[in-house]
């Protein structure tokens, strides 16, 4: 097959939630109807409901080899899905926004009984910076939930995006009968646990036909009367509007009863974006390019404890990869070449010859990977739009146990590698600060330390507001803050000097003493433009 084929074939997505909302069970639905799982409970959910971190890990080893999971790649109508799965729980937000930098579209799932959640509006600001195309899922209408034109309307105030219902509910709860197709003019009856899917659909001549007063009696007004309001209110439905990120078509559903799964997946092959472009430090690459390049945007290290192997999971966006040939791993200047990259199909993982723009591929690595990191065949440029935010709490990091110092640096280095948490250490001192989204990321990153290195750490607290990432031309722009504020003054990892202000107050007056300084809240994992912290 030809590579325009191969890029015309390849969709690559991720299923994002608020926890809850059925993620999980449409993802296992998604497989179902592929073929590429042939029973239910074959994925295993990844929500925690209690907060603790070996009941995280506990989770983690249940779904199986989190590495299969991380990555479902599976056929339908004679395309390749690649679903990249997130993180399910909030506390890790972080892993889902680095996952969303990979992919080309996401499916969104709401519970119609809660409407939009507070994660569901983080997930969609960060998709909505990178115009990423959004298909809705509206779940669980074997319930009593809200009233869909409600539901519509909390979409686009709550979301920022143009809504357009392609399906709309007849009823809900007890009262559900199934979902009219707007556009096909066919009424699709529920039924708990669906299995015949296409038995139950009737195609009408459009809304006036009088198929429908035979089939719902005075439903049939309802339904009417709902349906051209519908049409009313939302403007015709299209692609292009879409694919620009800023139109989303909404499905009604109940996963769980496999209803509307198919139709959504349909809909998705259909319209969903193949590889799309991706913008570079000078310029964009198209997945048509004839060069391979690609970019690290995961990495998981220890899946088996026994190998102590690390993984990094990396996006292709050009071209074609081959195993064992020779590759730029443009930040070290190394040309590096992979004996056994891995490819994800469905529930088990496979050695690779070849993949193409829209594939994610498992590389082995011995700690040269940085999230971020792109590989090419040979040009310098490096992907753009991998965020990195700053986090929200701090902790001091305390080792417990002398004699297992070197193995507490190490095991630090890889976990904060993998995005587990953000390190910074202190710039005229030592002191090793640790800084995450949620409280559950110290908890697994204490316990990952001592299962995984041995070592055994605390955490202590400290008075820290918020961090940022300082952008200044020169010393002399920062002089007050390296004479009077330095207990203040970090470096990140990459050695980018980072302020971690102690309350808001102290955080205005360093604003006002340091004018030329640029206090950010939120850099790329690429950027070369922040100066390096080496002020001392
Ligand atoms: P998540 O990954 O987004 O966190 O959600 P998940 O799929 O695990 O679903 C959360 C709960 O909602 C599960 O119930 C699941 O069975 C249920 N659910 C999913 N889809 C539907 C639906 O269409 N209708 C109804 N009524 N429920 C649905 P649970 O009791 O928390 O877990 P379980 O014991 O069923 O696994």
């Amino acid at each position: 097959m030809s590579n325009i084929m191969e890029i015309n074939n390849r969709k690559t997505f991720a299923i994002i939630s608020h926890p809850d909302a059925g993620k999980t069970t449409l993802t296992e639905k998604l497989l179902l109807f592929s073929g590429a799982i042939k029973i239910a409970g074959a994925v295993k959910s990844n929500k925690i409901k209690k907060a603790a971190a070996s009941d995280f890990l506990e989770i983690e080893k249940q779904r199986g080899i989190s590495v299969a999971t991380s990555v479902l790649s599976f056929n339908y109508n004679d395309h390749k899905i690649n679903l990249l799965d997130t993180p399910g729980h909030k506390d890790f937000a972080e892993d889902t926004y680095r996952t969303l930098t990979a992919v080309d579209s996401v499916i969104l799932v709401i519970d119609c009984v809660k409407g939009v959640e507070e994660q569901t509006e983080k997930l969609m600001q960060v998709c909505r910076m990178r115009n990423t195309p959004v298909m809705i899922f509206i779940n669980k209408l074997d319930r009593e939930g809200k009233d869909p034109v409600e539901l519509l309307d909390e979409l686009e105030s709550k979301l920022s995006i143009k809504v357009r219902p392609l399906t709309y509910p007849l009823g809900m709860g007890y009262q559900f009968r199934g979902v009219y197709n707007i556009y096909k003019n066919s009424f699709d009856f529920y039924s708990v646990n669906k299995t015949k899917i296409e038995d139950d659909v009737v195609v009408f001549e459009g809304l006036q036909d009088k198929g429908l007063d035979d089939k719902f009696g005075t439903d049939a007004q309802k339904l009417r009367h709902d349906v051209e309001l519908i049409d009313g209110i939302y403007e015709n439905f299209s692609i292009e509007e879409y694919l620009n990120g800023n139109l989303a078509p909404v499905f009604f559903g109940s996963a769980i009863n496999n209803f509307g799964v198919k139709e959504l997946l349909d809909t998705f092959i259909e319209i969903a974006p193949s590889p799309t472009n991706r913008e570079i430090t000078n310029g964009t690459v198209k997945p048509v390019d004839k060069n391979f390049s690609g970019f690290v945007f995961k990495i998981h290290s220890n899946l088996d404890p026994k190998h102590r192997d690390r993984i990094a999971f990396l996006r292709v966006c050009s071209g074609k990869f081959e195993r064992n040939k020779f590759y730029l791993h443009v930040r070290l200047n190394r040309q590096l070449k992979f004996a056994n990259p891995a490819s994800f199909m469905a529930q088990s993982k496979s050695l690779l010859e070849e993949a193409f723009p829209g594939d994610v591929i498992g590389l082995y690595d011995s700690g040269i990977f940085n999230i971020g990191d792109t590989l090419t065949e040979g040009e310098g440029f490096m992907f753009k739009g991998i965020p990195r935010f700053s986090p929200e709490v701090f902790r001091i990091v305390r080792n417990t146990d002398p004699f297992k110092s070197k193995q507490m640096e190490k095991g630090i280095q890889h976990l904060t590698d993998e995005g587990l948490a953000q390190l910074f250490v202190q710039n005229y001192g030592n002191k090793k600060v640790v800084g995450v989204v949620g409280e559950l990321q110290f908890d697994v990153l204490k316990y990952r330390l001592l299962n995984e290195y041995g070592a055994s750490i605390d955490f202590v607290t400290m008075p820290a507001y918020k961090a940022f990432w300082l952008k200044y031309e020169n010393k002399n722009d920062i002089q007050d803050l390296l004479n009077i504020r330095s207990h203040s003054l970090y470096n990140d990892k990459n050695g980018n000097l980072v302020f971690i202000a102690d309350t808001d107050f102290s955080l205005k007056m360093a604003m006002d003493k340091n004018p030329n300084v640029k206090f950010l809240s939120s850099i790329e994992h690429n950027d070369q433009t922040i100066l390096m912290g080496d002020v001392a």
